[in-house]
């Protein structure tokens, strides 16, 4: 029996996704001004979480309007499997919680092979002489992109792995658990927080420079990166069982608990030097911490049987202080507030972010009993996970 906030959070969801249905539609939300979702193009990295969000809900409902919304926004992405110039690395994300997540829960065929195709583009993206996953491409704005290689990727490396189990053809994974091990190698320091960017030379392969992008520096620690190393690491050993994944994804779920233990939310970087002015730095984000809690979940279920509940404890933990401190007012579209998007290009601070709604529904859908396996593949039947 799950406990009162537990059942309250989901009621919260269910009640306001329903909301959603009609006040979002079938746009593609990003990020909330004034408590109304903003919408993006389908081709922004953000297109998935809506639908998401949907196929959570459909499999706890079983509503079928839910499903068939989900899929109308599936369909206004069709066309970009036909444009990979469009496209970059986050197809992970973007067809993850759309056809895959759909074929998961109807087996239909056009979803499976939606899944397929955006697997194999991603693949495409596999340099081998960096062993990694090209982030962007030229349109992006820099001169050669080539080498660009973000920490959010791990979050795209399960559309690989579940390709492969898939199709028995194992390019998709070999390249998935190769890029897995250029993050643990250039990307998690020995304290267990993260760089958010390294460029490579694409041709050689060799690290020219370790950016601080999303983070306030290139040394500092943008806690939504540490959280995206979290959950995919976590992911990466689940379907590899590679000890080192574990452990790093324990490293980095350690500093981030250590970094969160008296916050409501946490800052959106952990490293920020103690003399900046403290109005201008000291933004939150909820989307770090409900990535970083759905990250825990799942250690709590891989690691050691001595050390499951500490994780288990941790992302319960992270998901209760947002349900407690950052859920939002009745006629706001978001699910949580205090999300920080972009501090460097100080776009969509404080406010509600799609991505930290999605991570927040599935977490608590998890403390409910109720598991999506979007991420896991087959690898784990629903039933087990009752
Ligand atoms: N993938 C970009 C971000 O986490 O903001």
């Amino acid at each position: 029996m799950a406990d009162n906030w537990v059942q309250a959070a989901k009621t919260y969801i269910e009640a306001k996704t329903e909301r959603n249905l009609t006040a979002i539609g079938t746009g593609f939300p990003h990020a909330t001004k004034a408590g109304k979702y903003q919408l993006a193009e389908p081709q922004w990295w953000t297109a998935g979480f809506w639908p998401g969000i949907l196929w959570n809900n459909f499999h706890a409902t079983k509503q079928q309007k839910v499903a068939d919304l989900a899929q109308k926004l599936e369909k206004q992405m069709d066309p970009l499997l036909r444009d990979p110039a469009k496209l970059d690395h986050d197809m992970g994300f973007m067809w993850t919680l759309t056809s895959l997540a759909r074929y998961d829960l109807t087996n239909d065929s056009t979803a499976k092979t939606n899944a397929l195709l955006a697997a194999t583009l991603l693949l495409g993206r596999f340099n081998s002489a960096g062993q990694y996953l090209e982030a962007w491409n030229s349109w992006q704005g820099a001169a050669d992109t080539s080498g660009i290689v973000i920490i959010d990727s791990m979050m795209n490396v399960s559309l690989l792995y579940w390709a492969s189990e898939e199709t028995g053809d194992p390019r998709f994974a070999v390249a998935a658990t190769q890029h897995a091990e250029t993050i643990l190698r250039e990307f998690i320091r020995d304290d267990g927080s993260v760089h958010h960017m390294v460029n490579f030379n694409s041709e050689t392969g060799e690290v020219i420079e370790k950016l601080g992008g999303q983070g306030f520096a290139e040394m500092s620690s943008w806690s939504r990166g540490c959280a995206w190393a979290i959950y995919g690491l976590a992911i990466a050993y689940s379907y590899t069982k590679k000890p080192e994944f574990l452990a790093a994804a324990s490293k980095v779920a350690d500093y981030f608990i250590l970094h969160t233990l008296d916050v409501a939310v946490p800052l959106w970087d952990f490293r920020i030097p103690a003399n900046t002015a403290k109005t201008k730095y000291d933004y939150p984000d909820s989307s770090a911490a409900a990535i970083a809690a759905c990250g825990c979940l799942l250690i709590g279920r891989l690691a050691a049987p001595e050390e499951q509940a500490f994780y288990t404890k941790a992302g319960t933990s992270l998901l209760q202080r947002l349900f407690e401190h950052a859920t939002t007012a009745a006629d706001d579209q978001a699910l949580i507030g205090h999300g920080t998007g972009h501090w460097p290009e100080q776009t969509n601070l404080d406010t509600g972010l799609i991505y930290g709604d999605y991570f927040f529904t599935e977490g608590i859908y998890q403390l409910n009993g109720i598991y999506n396996t979007f991420w896991l593949g087959g690898q784990w039947d629903h039933e087990s996970l009752q």
